[in-house]
């Protein structure tokens, strides 16, 4: 091919792909946040990009395990906890390490009975995944009316089969669980483990910490809070730290520093080994550290705007004909929010997945829809702190204007999109396993 043909081949895909630099990606629970690009010119500068631990030796790989050392003491204290691993890829891998390290303590105990692993119903699906894949039997806990954990049901699943409990603070409702000192608490009389499924870091960033929350492990998606581009911008990392008791049990390599200063990759005496390669992702290592730094003691600013983004949003939709504010409506929610079209769909036929697609048409990126499940007809939103306060009201002006055109010409939502490159997907086809064959071409066709 000619070089004009190969570069208007990839340049005609950046047309058809959509990502922040283009605009918002309010995917709740994805924490979708722009990319500083001062963070992008490391990452890729010869000196960082072509590290490869099998290649060089300590003496010789100080200055990244500087970074990594930092890195770590710095999760440690915006978490509060004692020990950090950067080895797993991503947080779903986190949770799996989490898990792996419960099963692993109990085993050192012999208390192998314990073989339940607490759920609450607004988790993502990948704890109770996680969960199975380590061995455990997942035990769903209810929401109460408040949208939070219910208190009851809980103290009436704990047993001495419990291995641990896997929660998000503030949860996938953007709810922040006021009573989790209480909720901690039952675990820990029952001698049992707490997860924080760190995804929704980002609304207490700086301000509250999941270590003095009583949490015993805490898994940090560094793709989501700490920047590093992910949703097909690059790997994920998710860090994982822990509290002293449970440090030894730590995957991977553990950057120490000797007392000549020098650093060096520790191995635990008791890990659960490897959960990915060498030192993990390093870009979204390298991504996190510069967010750090660049906000300084300044970090709760993160979680400030993100939550005040959120809430004005929610201002915007007050009192729209179709859509509701399921639990506790005069709440304020953190960084994301979960609102219904159920009332919308009885009304008119048109669904949440209709108005999601006439976002699309718009030029605007759709929210997360149909999870949590606890939400019929949910939309879940989540404008991070660095989104602008005219693409938020530009944003709300087009869900507006698909509640309005649901009320008087619904099929023409069932349209929608309209002009994107493709049409509407077979969303259950794309994820189904006989379509994953190797043979499936990619491409426009
Ligand atoms: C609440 C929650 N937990 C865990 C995860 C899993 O994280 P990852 O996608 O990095 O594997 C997600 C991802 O969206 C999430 O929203």
């Amino acid at each position: 091919m000619s070089e004009i043909e190969v570069v208007r081949h990839y340049t005609r895909f950046t047309e058809e792909s959509y990502g922040v630099d283009n605009g918002p990606v309010p995917l709740g629970s994805c924490t979708m946040k722009y990319n500083p690009r001062i963070a992008t010119n490391y990452v890729n500068s010869e000196y960082l990009a072509n590290i490869h631990p099998s290649l060089l030796k300590f003496e010789t790989a100080q200055n990244i395990l500087k970074l990594m050392y930092q890195l770590q003491e710095w999760l440690k204290e915006i978490t509060g906890m004692d020990a950090c691993t950067l080895q797993p890829p991503a947080g779903a891998s986190g949770e799996l390490t989490g898990v792996l390290i419960i099963k692993k303590y109990f085993q050192e105990r012999g208390d192998t009975q314990r073989d339940e692993m607490l759920i609450p119903d607004s988790a993502h699906g990948s704890n109770p995944a996680s969960s199975s894949m380590g061995g455990f039997k997942s035990v769903r806990i209810p929401s109460d009316e408040h949208g939070l954990v219910n208190l009851e049901a809980l103290r009436a699943s704990v047993s001495n089969k419990t291995a641990g409990l896997m929660l998000t603070n503030p949860n996938t409702l953007g709810l922040f669980e006021k009573n989790i000192t209480e909720v901690t608490k039952i675990l820990h009389e029952n001698e049992a483990i707490v997860h924080y499924d760190g995804a929704n870091l980002n609304g207490i960033i700086g301000i509250a910490r999941p270590g003095d929350m009583g949490f015993d492990i805490v898994h940090l998606n560094l793709h989501k809070t700490f920047s590093a581009p992910h949703g097909g911008g690059g790997p994920g990392a998710g860090a994982v730290c822990v509290k002293k008791y449970l440090e030894d049990y730590l995957p991977g390599y553990i950057v120490s520093k000797d007392d000549n200063g020098r650093y060096f990759l520790k191995k635990m005496s008791k890990s659960i080994g490897d959960v990915y390669s060498t030192y993990g992702n390093l870009p979204g290592m390298i991504y996190a550290y510069i967010f750090i730094l660049s906000y300084g003691s300044d970090i709760y600013k993160v979680a400030k705007y993100s939550t005040l983004n959120t809430n004005f949003f929610i201002s915007l939709l007050k009192g729209v004909k179709g859509i509701t504010l399921p639990y506790d409506e005069k709440t304020p929610r953190l960084h994301e929010t979960v609102l219904s079209f159920k009332k919308l769909a009885e009304e008119t036929g048109v669904t949440v997945e209709d108005v999601a697609k006439y976002l699309l048409d718009n030029g605007f990126y759709a929210p997360t829809i149909y999870f949590p499940l606890i939400v019929d007809e949910a939309f879940m939103i989540e404008f991070t702190e660095t989104e602008s306060y005219e693409n938020i009201v530009k944003y709300a002006e087009v869900v507006k204007k698909a509640i309005e055109i649901a009320y008087t010409n619904p099929s023409e939502l069932k349209q929608a999109p309209i002009n994107t490159s493709v049409r509407r997907l077979d969303a259950v086809k794309a994820n189904h396993p006989s379509t994953l064959k190797p043979s499936v071409k990619f491409g426009r066709k």
